[in-house]
């Protein structure tokens, strides 16, 4: 499974990279926000330390908006993946950019049946918001098995990339259903790293290590 962060924070960005378990990024408009940067600048930085995916999404509503705003956002760097709705002109945007070769993020997934449709305009990833989807009492994971059982019935190539994932438990169902990206804040993937057993086991083989009196070279 691959493994993209949710964030416009270039230095966790870079942080994360430097682990090399960092296959691309995912950016949102309230991402942005909350990074307080230029859109565009700061996308063309993150494309240029990561050289994964990055989505950077549209915000016209309508399809000529939309494809005004993807000849811009695509123009900044081949990494990107152009990240649209899911609507009708979102679907159809994104037919039309994945016909010219350019990646596509199909966003805010709530149902299978939107995942289809997403599948069968050529998206490149769909986005089902499992957390969001938990939030209003539905199970965000049932949606990706159900998601990953139509593609595979269908041998869609779409990649289902698991977003608004809220802890490690998400990450490890979406890799038990088969979902081929997950992205998570950086906080989550951080988690990811840790068990109080291994900090414990840590200490234990230290404290005996400084017993010994030795020291490796
Ligand atoms: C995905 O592309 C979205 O940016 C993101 O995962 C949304 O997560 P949230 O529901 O935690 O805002």
């Amino acid at each position: 499974m691959k493994f993209f962060v949710d964030t416009a924070d270039t230095a966790e960005i870079r942080d994360l990279a430097e682990t090399g378990l960092l296959d691309g990024v995912t950016t949102n408009p309230s991402l942005i926000h909350k990074a307080g940067r230029d859109f565009l600048e700061v996308v063309k930085e993150i494309c240029a330390i990561v050289p994964g995916p990055v989505s950077a999404e549209v915000v016209a509503l309508d399809h000529d908006g939309m494809m005004r705003e993807a000849e811009i956002v695509r123009k900044i760097a081949d990494n990107i993946a152009v990240k649209v709705p899911l609507t009708i002109d979102g679907l159809k945007t994104c037919r039309k950019l994945t016909a010219d070769g350019t990646m596509v993020n199909v966003t805010l997934c709530f149902t299978a049946n939107q995942a289809l449709l997403a599948a069968k305009a050529g998206a490149t990833f769909i986005s089902p918001f499992v957390g969001r989807h938990d939030d209003v009492g539905f199970s965000g994971m049932d949606l990706i098995a159900d998601i990953r059982t139509i593609y595979d019935n269908y041998g869609f190539d779409t990649q289902i990339l698991v977003a608004s994932v809220r802890n490690p438990i998400h990450v490890v169902e979406a890799a038990k259903i088969g979902a081929d990206v997950m992205t998570a804040p950086p906080s989550v993937i951080r988690q990811l790293f840790k068990h109080p057993l291994t900090d414990n086991g840590i200490k234990a083989f230290l404290d005996d290590w400084a017993k010994t009196g030795q020291a490796i070279g």
